[in-house]
């Protein structure tokens, strides 16, 4: 699973268990990023949708959720894996960009991941595309050398940089689910009522499109224009990729109206203490989204991504602040009485 900003890593268990004790046979993800959580929750046997925005979520969405691991062909799969482990590297636009103009992989990791890119391009419309580009994004994540964000590199290579790129096959999942792109705030009414949704937005201001805009280039391979020492796609500046939830003006209205739309028996509300909406005000809109009771569980955790080391420029001048090392996690489950108490129970237990 790649490193990611606000990833649930440590708090999967327990959204898994609330699904169960909440017995659900749906679920929705509006907010899917990893797609750790839809995939625990489609592990427990739920049909589940996962939504995200991102290029990159989405095909991690059509690998894990919509992907019904009893219906591969593996000898296939296992051909292209190999096939793909055995090209020469081909020096391209991410070796140049993201090896040469910046420093986030190794030139001999960008070679191979330049040349794997485009062994995928004629797959473009095979099933097992999001699969094999999955592997691909994983094996590069596993070799970069940032903190995982991809804002900025280290200013010395990360050790896992000198690691040779290797391809894994998936751990895919059985049974069906489905895999969206697009804004959540259209998404949430096109999608059939389910009996739970998870909603784990941005609640700050940072943006996964610029967080994580090496991904974004690898899946669309639109070689775009670049600026800034980051090598950011041009396009991140413009007014199309911003999530009206990484602005304080618009972030709080934009998510009670989404708490409002959703169709869902118990949604399940993932909330930290570096957010900009209060508790209160969580806790009050939830009520007024028209849940008959609303209860908080709360998580503390070890930060994931970016918090312990600085961030440097290629000067090595400094330009970023480890942050704290810890936070905490609060869930919000919003739903019947019968049902918060069988989660409180499971959750105890
Ligand atoms: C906190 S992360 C979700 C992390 C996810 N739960 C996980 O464990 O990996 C927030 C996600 O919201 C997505 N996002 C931002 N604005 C969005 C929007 N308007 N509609 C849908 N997704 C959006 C981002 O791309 C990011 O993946």
């Amino acid at each position: 699973m790649i490193k990611y900003l606000g990833s649930k890593r440590n708090l999967v268990p327990a959204l898994g268990t609330i699904a169960t004790a909440a017995g659900v046979r749906s679920a929705l993800d509006l907010f899917s990023g990893t797609t750790r959580v839809a995939q625990e929750f489609k592990r427990r046997g739920i049909f589940t949708t996962a939504c995200d925005l991102a290029s990159y979520s989405y095909q991690l969405a059509r690998t894990y959720i919509e992907t019904d691991a009893d219906t591969v062909d593996y000898d296939a799969l296992r051909a292209h894996l190999a096939a793909m482990s055995a090209l020469e590297g081909k020096e391209g636009y991410f070796t140049e960009t993201f090896c040469r103009q910046a420093r986030f992989f190794q030139p001999h990791n960008g070679a191979r991941i330049d040349a794997c890119r485009d062994y995928l391009v004629p797959l473009t419309d095979d099933p097992l595309f999001p699969i094999l580009l999955t592997s691909l994004l994983e094996a590069a994540d596993r070799v970069d050398s940032t903190t995982g964000l991809q804002m900025a590199y280290l200013k010395k290579w990360a050790p896992r940089s000198y690691n040779q790129l290797e391809l894994r096959e998936p751990e895919l999942i059985s049974g069906k689910g489905q895999a969206l792109q697009g804004d959540a705030l259209k998404l949430v009414d096109q999608v059939p009522p389910v009996d739970l949704a998870y909603l784990d937005p941005p609640y700050n201001q940072h943006r996964y499109f610029t967080n994580y805009h090496i991904w974004e280039t690898l899946v669309r391979w639109d070689a775009p224009e670049t600026y800034g020492v980051a090598r950011k796609r041009v396009d991140a500046r413009g007014e199309e990729h911003r999530s009206v939830f990484n602005s304080k003006r618009t972030m709080a209205s934009s998510f009670f109206s989404l708490l409002h739309r959703v169709r869902a028996n118990t949604i399940v509300v993932s909330y930290n203490d570096e957010a900009w909406i209060s508790e209160d005000e969580m806790i009050s809109a939830i009520y007024q989204a028209g849940f008959a009771r609303v209860k908080k569980f709360s998580f503390p955790q070890r930060r994931y991504v970016g918090s312990k080391i600085g961030i440097y420029d290629p000067q090595g001048k400094k330009v970023g602040q480890p942050g704290a090392a810890h936070n905490t996690e609060n869930v919000f489950v919003g739903g019947e009485e019968a049902t918060l108490s069988q989660i409180s129970a499971a959750l105890a237990s």
